[in-house]
Parts: C-alpha cells; sequence; structure tokens
C-alpha cells in the first residue's frame, strides 16, 4: 500500500522544502479552506507526485466506503459490535440517522433538550460552583472546551476533578461552598474507579458540612442502572448510547458542564460547527477534503518517513489542553497493535503525540525541535484575531512568533550565515568556526499550520471534529479498530489487585521483585 510513497519519499534525496516554494503558486496549491478555516500543508516535502500516491493510498483503503458505513449507522467498531455515531449528536438540523433501522436523532433532539432544561435550571440557581467529576473522555472534553470558551463563560464558575489522587478534588474543594456547589459525576460506564471514588468523596464532603446531597447530583451515563444504584433519581441522569465513544462524548449529555458555563446557545452553535465539519468531510473529493489531507500529512511523516512523534502547537494559550486532549483521541483510537482482523499490524501504530500552547514552548522545547537531531514535524494553531480587543499588540506578537517558527523550521540557518554573525562579533579562526557550529539550525523540518479567524463555538466545533474525522481516516488507512481501547484493561486489573497489597491487607507475595521492593516501601511511610 505504501511502496508508492516510500519510492518517491526515497528519491526526495537533499531537496529542501524551501526549494519547494520556486513553484509561485505553492502556497495555494498545498493549502486547503474549509468551513473558513485554512490549512496549509506548503512547508512539508510533499509535491504533487508524492500527494498523488498519499491520496491513492486512502482510495486503495476504502476510506470513503467506510466513511459512508460510520455515518450510516454500520458497527464499524467490529470488536465491540457498536455503530460509531458520535456525529449524530451534532447532526441538529441533518436527516435521520439510522442504528439497526431506528432513526435515533428523535432521541439525541430529546436528550439535547433535557440538557438544556438542566443546565438553565443550575444557570438560574443559587449554584456559584460546578464539579464536572469524570476522568479520560469524561473529563478531557468539556475540560479543554471550557478553557478553549472562557470569553463565552456566564454560568457559574466550572471545576473539573479527574485524577484519584485526592490531592485533585481537594484542592478543588476547599474553593467551593458547600451550600452552593454541585456535582456533575461524567462516565459512561459508571464504574470508572477513580470518578467514583471522587463521587463518594463528594457525596461524603457535603454530608461532613450538614448539606443533604438531594438535587446536588447529575449523572451523565449510559449506564443508568448502575447511576440509580448510587442514588441520583431518573430525571437528574442524562444518557447516551454505547454508539458513543468515551472520547467522542463530548457533543452530548459529556458536555453538559460546558453548557452550563457557556449556556445553551453558545453550545449548540459549538455543535453547528462541528456539523458544518462533518458536511466538508462527507462531501468534498479526498484531495480537497481536510480531515483526509490532515491525516495524509501526519501518516507521511510518521509511517514514510519514520518521525515517531508529532508535536501539536496552539498559539492560543485557551487551546492549552487541546494537546492533552489529542493525545487521548489520537493514542487512545490508533494506538493499537494489531488490525481489524486480529493479525500483528505489519506498519507502526499512530505516533506519539504531544505539545504545548507557544509561545511558552519555544522557552522550553523549542531547542530540540530547532536543533535535535531528531525531526519532529509540528502541527501549528492559530487564530487571525484574539478576543482581547484592548490587546492587539498581544495578538500581533503572538502570531508573528507563530509564523516565525514554522519558517525558521524551514529554512534553518547555514553555517555561512553563522560565521557572518561570529564575524560581526569579531571572532576569528577556530572560535569562531566552534562558536558557528552551535549557531547552525538544519531547517528543512516540516510543519502544517490551520489559522481560523478567531476561536468562537462554532470554530473549535470545527477544529475538533477535523481531527475526530483525522484519526478515523488514519484508523482506516492502518485497517485497525481505533473505537476500541482494551490497551487500558490490564492497568485497571492489576491496580485492583494491588490495592489491598499497597494497604498491607494482603501481601505481595507471587509478584516480581520490583513490585515487593516498592510495596515494602509505601509500607514504611504511608
Ligand atoms: O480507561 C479508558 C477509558 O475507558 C476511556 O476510554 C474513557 O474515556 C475513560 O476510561 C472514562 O470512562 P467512563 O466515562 O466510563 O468513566
Amino acid at each position: 500500500m505504501w511502496d508508492d510513497v516510500k519510492q518517491l519519499a526515497d528519491g526526495i534525496g537533499p531537496r529542501r522544502i524551501e526549494d519547494l516554494f520556486q513553484n509561485a503558486n505553492r502556497a495555494a496549491e498545498f493549502s486547503l479552506q474549509a468551513s473558513g478555516m485554512l490549512f496549509d500543508y506548503s512547508k512539508t516535502q510533499l509535491d504533487d507526485q508524492i500527494r498523488a500516491a498519499l491520496i491513492k493510498v486512502a482510495q486503495d483503503a476504502g476510506v470513503e466506503a467506510r466513511r459512508d458505513e460510520m455515518f450510516g449507522g454500520a458497527q464499524i467498531n467490529e470488536t465491540e459490535g457498536r455503530a460509531v455515531l458520535h456525529t449524530a449528536l451534532r447532526n441538529l438540523d441533518g436527516g435521520a440517522v439510522l442504528v439497526d433501522g431506528t432513526d435515533v436523532m428523535p432521541e439525541v433532539m430529546a436528550t439535547l433538550r433535557q440538557m438544556e432544561t438542566v443546565a438553565n435550571e443550575i444557570r438560574g440557581s443559587q449554584i456559584t460552583d460546578v464539579v464536572n467529576i469524570g476522568i479520560g473522555g469524561s473529563d478531557l472534553g468539556p475540560k479543554m472546551a471550557a478553557i478553549a470558551l472562557s470569553p463565552y463563560h456566564d454560568g457559574p464558575r466550572c471545576h473539573f476533578v479527574s485524577n484519584v489522587d485526592g490531592a485533585d478534588i481537594s484542592d478543588v474543594l476547599r474553593g467551593c461552598d458547600p451550600a452552593t456547589t454541585m456535582f456533575i459525576v461524567a462516565s459512561k460506564t459508571f464504574t470508572t474507579i477513580e470518578t467514583m471514588t471522587n463521587a463518594r468523596t463528594a457525596r461524603d464532603w457535603l454530608d461532613h458540612h450538614g448539606v443533604s446531597d438531594s438535587g446536588r447530583f447529575v449523572a451523565l451515563s449510559s449506564n443508568a442502572a448502575k447511576a440509580a444504584e448510587w442514588g441520583i433519581p431518573g430525571d437528574r441522569v442524562l444518557g447516551f448510547e454505547d454508539w458513543v465513544g468515551g472520547r467522542y462524548s463530548v457533543w452530548g449529555p459529556i458536555g453538559l458542564t460546558l453548557m452550563v458555563a457557556v449556556g445553551p446557545d453558545a453550545f449548540k452553535a459549538f455543535l453547528r460547527g462541528a456539523q458544518e465539519m462533518d458536511r466538508h468531510f462527507r462531501a468534498a473529493p479526498l484531495h480537497q477534503n481536510m480531515p483526509v489531507l490532515l491525516a495524509l500529512v501526519g501518516m507521511f511523516h510518521n509511517q514514510v518517513l519514520g518521525h515517531a512523534t508529532r508535536a501539536v502547537l496552539p498559539y492560543d494559550n485557551r487551546l492549552s489542553r487541546l494537546p492533552a486532549y489529542l493525545q487521548q483521541l489520537e493514542m487512545e483510537s490508533n494506538g493499537k497493535g494489531v488490525s481489524m482482523d486480529g493479525n500483528p499490524l505489519s506498519v507502526h501504530s499512530g505516533p506519539v503525540v504531544w505539545g504545548e500552547p507557544g509561545t511558552n514552548g519555544q522557552h522550553a522545547f523549542y531547542q530540540l525541535i530547532h536543533q535535535g537531531t531528531r525531526t519532529v514535524p509540528c502541527e501549528f494553531l492559530v487564530g487571525a484575531a484574539g478576543h482581547e480587543q484592548d490587546l492587539r499588540h498581544h495578538q500581533d506578537l503572538l502570531v508573528a512568533n507563530c509564523l516565525a517558527q514554522s519558517e525558521a523550521l524551514m529554512k534553518g540557518r547555514s553555517i555561512e550565515a553563522a560565521r557572518d554573525i561570529m564575524r560581526t562579533k569579531g571572532l576569528t579562526g577556530a572560535e569562531l568556526e566552534r562558536q558557528a557550529a552551535h549557531r547552525v539550525f538544519p531547517g528543512n523540518r516540516p510543519s502544517t499550520t490551520l489559522i481560523y479567524p478567531l476561536l468562537t463555538p462554532e470554530v473549535l466545533g470545527r477544529i475538533i471534529a477535523l481531527y475526530e474525522h483525522r484519526v478515523f481516516v488514519e484508523g482506516v488507512i492502518l485497517g485497525i479498530n481505533s473505537y476500541d481501547q482494551w490497551g487500558v484493561e490490564l492497568g485497571k486489573e492489576l491496580a485492583t489487585s494491588l490495592g489491598p497489597v499497597v494497604t498491607g491487607r494482603e501481601t505481595a507475595e507471587g509478584k516480581d521483585g520490583s513490585t515487593r521492593q516498592l510495596v515494602e516501601y509505601v509500607l514504611l511511610y504511608r
């Protein structure tokens, strides 16, 4: 499948990305616009032939047919026998979406109305603080989006507790008043140990302060029975179906805390933005399809050129949690070692995704990106404008820095240029050579830039849906199931068995020497 692309990549030789711009139209030819956003992938080694070969990879993998199956409600999550229909949650003015012959849209719209009712009730009440208790997809999505949309907050303060480390909930509750705080327990399964432990601690906290927990808990879950067992009345349980994966769930009830923060109108704008991207993904031909191109450029770097990691670098401070969100979205989805049929993958799984907002990262890890021995493909995101109209000079500096980084990565600095700089400082001879060598930037390092007008709810919805579909395309090409997550199970099982061991109730007998030693240490100090 990759042979043609690999052969073309082998032929790149010493070619520099910069030289590709001798084609005066390169920027326009190697970028595309959708939903008002511009995706520029011209600062990469893609040329016409490589791009055509990559698109053929997507065609041969059957991306379009699989995409239609997904939107059509087929059980593409084959290991769990489930459809994958998070797109139905934002199908605000779309048609019917069938699962096993039944249109799920009436239920989706009814749940959205229930969310609005609950959100408006909380927003209109005495509640000053809402604490979302959830982890993984039941935390990262709403938290990332709530931070991203902070200029739209007009509801109570919203907090997010995820870690089973008691420090997390303690630090949040310390700033809350038990009389005016409520809890949203977000868990698809309603069995996740971290979430249930934190929820119990929240209930104990109310109890300890003599406050009844009646009306103070809302559950967001696919498991209504478990929520009921936990004592949350049915009208306070917002449900969703198993065809919404945890890391794809921010669009439905799991987004309630976000809706409480920004209000139903802004939340629906977020959904509308995502729906626009869905429409683009379904209709645009492969070579003009933004999620497809984003996926193919990423796979070119990862699968063909062998770059094992990908940096996501938002020059938008409110996207500070986007890299963490994408880590789950991409690595839990495409970090698989076997293909759909159970055979070992013949290629690598998806890349390691990491990042931090610019300009902070510039003063931390960009040194390695510019001069380290390994190439790290970078994905920049930046808004043309910021919300702070009175601080336009900040935004100008931010944008200038973003553009400067992708330019510097591509162009680098030659030894001749470095020598010139040293000469102006009065250096000569061996010392000039030594100092100049440290100031060389190899350049020729690939990056892409996604630029959008302003981080509004619509734009955020578009960006997140873009990345979701990118993950889908990569998964189809890899031939894996992007929608299960068996790789998280073993650690959970072992943690359960180690629970009584670290408290000393059971011995560590049968465990390996390292684990026994660590347990002994814990027992000395706990
Ligand atoms: O452990 C992984 C995982 O299952 C994620 O896929 C999920 O987002 C997270 O745990 C939380 O699960 P739940 O929403 O069921 O509590």
